[in-house]
């Protein structure tokens, strides 16, 4: 399963401001089109409640909780681990799921060695306080720098994670 993280992040690594304020990000456009292209997309219970549903029709949607929950929508489940969420993202036929964040569940994708690659839509502000792009999850996971590209309101990094 290749697992990746995308998010769009400040230039000093938050992905939201304190009270969860993401009116700074400007890459919806690509974000929509990575989601639809993956077709499986994992996130936090926190973040899927603010999108109060799913996201994109047609495509599924795997949401981190520890609580048992039931889905209301036939392209929504609710796992309650990153392991859980790649098992069910096979179990639906996929070998790629694109991980959407928040922090919270992007610290554990990473911590527990599932994430093979990040991408980082590097917004040009400094937020200085904020949510961080792995929560509050210590991890210390080395990276191999693979490209950058520009795009006229951020610049897009992928890292590979080194085995
Ligand atoms: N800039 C971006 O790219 C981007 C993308 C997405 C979100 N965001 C922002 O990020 C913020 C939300 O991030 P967040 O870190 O607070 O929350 P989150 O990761 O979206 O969700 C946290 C919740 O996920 C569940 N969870 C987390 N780890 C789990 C695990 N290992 N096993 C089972 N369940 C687990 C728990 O749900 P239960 O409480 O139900 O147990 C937890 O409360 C929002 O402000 C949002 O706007 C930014």
């Amino acid at each position: 399963m290749e697992v990746t993280i995308q998010a769009a992040v400040s230039a000093d690594g938050f992905i939201a401001k304190e009270d969860g304020g993401t009116d700074w990000v400007q890459d919806l456009e690509l974000y929509e089109q990575m989601c639809r292209k993956y077709g499986c997309i994992a996130m936090g219970r926190t973040t899927y409640d603010e999108y109060g549903g799913p996201a994109f029709e047609g495509v599924q949607h795997i949401v981190l909780s520890r609580r048992t929950q039931q889905s209301a929508h036939q392209n929504v489940h609710f796992v309650q681990s990153a392991e859980q969420a790649v098992a069910k993202a096979k179990e639906l036929g996929f070998d790629k799921l694109l991980v959407i964040g928040g922090g919270q569940t992007n610290g554990n994708f990473m911590q527990t060695g599932l994430a093979k690659r990040l991408l980082l839509n590097v917004h040009p502000l400094i937020l200085g306080r904020g949510k961080p792009l792995f929560g509050h999850t210590k991890i210390g996971t080395p990276l191999h720098f693979k490209s950058v590209k520009q795009h006229p309101a951020f610049i897009q990094i992928q890292y590979a994670v080194k085995q």
